[in-house]
């Protein structure tokens, strides 16, 4: 499985963006995420491309930053003509900082601190996705205090329950996020809205849940989305004029992973929404998504260097099993212990290897810390260099300094050319934040 522009090149290396994976390695060091520049920016321009040429009205797609942000990556999606979502009063400091233009930004979250509602406000972002009644109000006493009009878009739970790891469902009626369609709490908030100072309501927004391999749960949704903004229409004589269906398309971690293609998925999409709009007798909104996870985890690999390796005896078959530790794991990588999420590698090295043996890739936390389990990959030698593969999204994003590691560096390759993006935490950013009160001596 060879993901974006990775080739394995005539020395047998592995390498991403012109760049060889191993010269990566020796000049930054390991663990080192490297992120396919080339893939992402024809990730963004191909996923808007393929709504726009299918959706009858306007269709619009804001990068969902979560899956992976830092300032280069929002100049990048800014580029590429995406619009940004964001999660958090960090992830808006990230994207403003990097210039991303205000106008652009859709503002996230379930609990948005006073602090985080007056950073939306005094930037301009150009949509709070508010997410319960809770929020509108103190959104619109902080609007009218400033004489502003905020533009949002409510969160609402269609009752979907999409068939993915149950800690990223999020479309189901028993969820944190968003109000409820069914029992009329969601109509009862948009009423509100509609006649509150400070607010302009511009239309609704869901999300049903995360690397989703089929548009089923996206369709069901679909249905009830539209049929609410019916009923609005019907109730007010104002329709509501977009429609935020957020995002979730899945990615390959596995070469059986077939997630549907952009066009597949935008195809399955488009259509259920035509007959919605028929159905339901409304005109298209404007079409908002959120992709995250499908714009950037296949550009995303991790270099690690292996280390200690041992052999155990075990019960079932096939009586062994071989544990590789690597010099990074559930620090930089969560997603195997939190989702029991898993993952490709090839060695780096030797990377036209075949792939005849197995083994389960160990990360170097004091923790049982499996990076991959019974991974067929061939030979590991001490010292190779191991890439992981499809760890773009969620993975620098979700890192951590557990047992106090140094975040790794982040490089961003294209035509040859490499360049840091996030610097490698050092020893003493490690203890950065840490003081020692006068009294302790
Ligand atoms: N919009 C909203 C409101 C979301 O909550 C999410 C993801 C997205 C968009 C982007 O979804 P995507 O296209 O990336 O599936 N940490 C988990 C994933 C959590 C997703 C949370 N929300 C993981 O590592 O799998």
């Amino acid at each position: 499985m060879l993901l974006g522009t990775q080739r394995i090149d005539a020395a047998g290396h592995l390498e991403i963006g012109g760049c060889d994976t191993v010269a990566l390695a020796t000049e930054f060091g390991t663990p080192l995420y490297v992120v396919d520049e080339t893939l992402v920016r024809e990730n963004c321009r191909r996923y808007a491309a393929v709504f726009a040429a299918r959706y009858p009205g306007e269709s619009r797609v804001s990068y969902a930053g979560k899956a992976f942000l830092v300032q280069a990556i929002a100049r990048i999606v800014e580029q590429e003509g995406l619009d940004i979502d964001v999660a958090s009063g960090g992830e808006l400091h990230t994207v403003l900082t990097a210039g991303f233009p205000a106008n652009r930004v859709l503002y996230h979250g379930n609990y948005k601190s006073d602090e985080e509602i007056a950073m939306g406000l005094d930037a301009g972002v150009g949509r709070f996705v508010v997410d319960n009644p809770h929020e509108l109000r103190r959104l619109s006493a902080a609007a009218a205090a400033r004489g502003k009009v905020q533009s949002i878009l409510l969160r609402v739970t269609p009752g979907i329950d999409p068939h993915t790891h149950r800690r990223i469902r999020t479309g189901q009626e028993d969820s944190k996020f968003g109000v409820n369609i069914s029992d009329g709490s969601a109509m009862a908030v948009l009423l509100e809205a509609k006649n509150l100072p400070g607010i302009c309501l511009e239309g609704v927004h869901c999300h049903v849940g995360s690397q989703l391999h089929d548009a089923a749960s996206h369709i069901d949704a679909i249905d009830v989305m539209v049929g609410l903004m019916a009923a609005y229409a019907k109730e007010t004589g104002a329709p509501l004029r977009e429609l935020d269906m957020g995002g979730g398309l899945g990615v390959r971690y596995l070469p059986t992973h077939q997630p549907p293609t952009y066009e597949a998925f935008a195809d399955s999409l488009c259509s259920a929404l035509e007959a919605a709009f028929a159905r339901h007798g409304i005109e298209p909104p404007v079409l908002l998504q959120e992709p995250g996870r499908c714009l950037v985890a296949e550009a995303g690999t991790t270099l690690y260097t292996t280390g200690p390796a041992k052999t155990v005896g075990i019960p079932e078959e096939p009586g062994t099993r071989t544990y590789v530790a690597v010099d990074g794991g559930m620090s930089d990588n969560p997603r195997p212990q939190l989702y029991d999420a898993v993952y490709s590698c090839l060695v780096a090295n030797r990377a036209g290897q075949p792939k005849d043996r197995v083994a389960t890739i160990a990360g170097k936390h004091c923790e049982t810390d499996i990076l991959i389990w019974n991974t067929p990959v061939g030979e590991i030698r001490d010292g190779d260099i191991l890439a992981v593969q499809t760890t773009g999204a969620y993975n620098h994003a979700m890192a951590s300094n557990y047992n106090r590691f140094r975040r790794p560096a982040v490089v961003l390759v294209r035509d040859g050319q490499a360049d840091v993006v996030y610097e490698r935490e050092s020893w003493d950013d490690v203890i950065r934040q840490d003081r020692i009160p006068d009294r302790l001596g």
